[in-house]
């Protein structure tokens, strides 16, 4: 039985990795600091795998508690979700986001490199594109300067699981994730943004069900049919299966080489209005709505060229843009 570290185990993509990792027989160790989730996720999560995983209250910036964590614990395999990721608050905070988002990773990577740990994947994002030249984007799209200190710490992970990878000979994949959104069918897990939510579904939903006003659509004036921004909408559920994949890649040492990175996303663009629609549609509910200015550092359109992680890790996100909006619409009307 393989014994899996999950760090941020309790988060909004963590948690429902977790429970894929339980569907295929994984032994699961959770890590989390509940700064940014809640710990009645674990109780949630046992009640869809039917079995608790452990769980530690860890602040993965405390060295010896890293340590303490290692020695104490037999881990086979690490999915590093744990950081801070609020793009517009790490423009406010820099340092609180390089020291947590960097340092929490060098903690970890030295205990990889002290224990011949041979089998980690990071949970990256497709921010390091920046606005690609090119739609779809491709893993040959070039790494843009960061908009954001958030973005930054995942250029910058990256490239220390690289060269560490190249030092110390383990092996690592990094998951470039698009926009991740929904929940899982049982819908007992899903996204729980603490306070205003910053990105755009979970403001669909809160404004729908009456906790919001109205959305506000930040532009519509983007060189895009319809003026509203492009995004590529992956239902969670799919993304937690991706790292199922990946993990089982490095376990059965079929990567190619000892750092590889994956777009992750459906392969298929939807505009803030295409969400909207959709999102109408699956609820049958009016949403209100108002256009303003556009907000800072946002780009125009991403949306991944998915043929590598279909290739290589033989997977494919398999939930639509309406099933992703539906289950995000079931899991609000089931919070309190
Ligand atoms: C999506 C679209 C907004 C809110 C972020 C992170 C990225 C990744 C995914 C972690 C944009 C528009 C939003 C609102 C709106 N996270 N919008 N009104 O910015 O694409 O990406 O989440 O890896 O790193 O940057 O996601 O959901 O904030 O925005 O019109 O109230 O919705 O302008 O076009 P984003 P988002």
């Amino acid at each position: 039985m393989n014994n899996i570290l999950v760090t941020g185990g309790l988060g909004f993509i963590g948690s429902h990795t977790v429970v894929e990792l339980h569907n295929v027989g994984f032994n699961v160790i959770i890590v989390d600091d509940l700064s940014n989730s809640r710990i009645e996720v674990l109780d949630n999560i046992t009640q869809i795998t039917g079995k608790k995983p452990d769980f530690h209250q860890l602040d993965l910036k405390n060295k010896s508690d890293v340590k303490k964590l290692f020695e104490t614990t037999k881990i086979d395999g690490i999915i590093h979700f744990a950081a801070f990721k609020a793009v517009g608050e790490s423009v406010e905070k820099p340092l609180d986001y390089y020291e947590n988002n960097i340092s929490s990773l060098v903690y970890i990577l030295q205990e990889i490199r002290d224990r011949n740990i041979d089998n980690f994947i990071f949970s990256s994002s497709c921010t390091v594109y920046g606005q690609a030249d090119e739609l779809p984007i491709t893993e040959k799209a070039p790494i843009k300067v960061a908009e954001s200190p958030y973005g930054n710490t995942k250029q910058i992970g990256e490239e220390i699981i690289r060269e560490s990878c190249a030092a110390y000979n383990f092996n690592a994949i990094a998951l470039r994730y698009f926009n991740p959104i929904g929940a899982h069918e049982s819908i007992k897990i899903g996204e729980l943004p603490l306070g205003v939510p910053q990105n755009l579904i979970p403001f669909v939903t809160q404004t729908a069900v009456g906790i919001r006003k109205e959305l506000s659509i930040f532009g519509d004036d983007y060189p895009t049919e319809d003026g509203t921004a492009i995004r590529d909408y992956i239902h969670v559920v799919d993304l937690a299966k991706a790292h199922i994949a990946a993990l089982k890649r490095l376990l059965n040492k079929k990567n190619k080489t000892n750092f590889e990175f994956f777009n992750v996303g459906t392969g298929k663009g939807s505009s803030v209005l295409d969400v909207v629609k959709s999102f109408e549609k699956v609820s049958s509910k009016k949403l209100n709505y108002k256009i303003v200015g556009r907000r800072n550092g946002d780009i125009t359109a991403a949306y991944a060229d998915t043929t590598l992680a279909k290739k290589e890790l033989n997977w494919q996100s398999e939930k639509t843009l309406d099933d992703a909006l539906e289950s995000a619409w079931k899991w609000q009307q089931n919070q309190s």
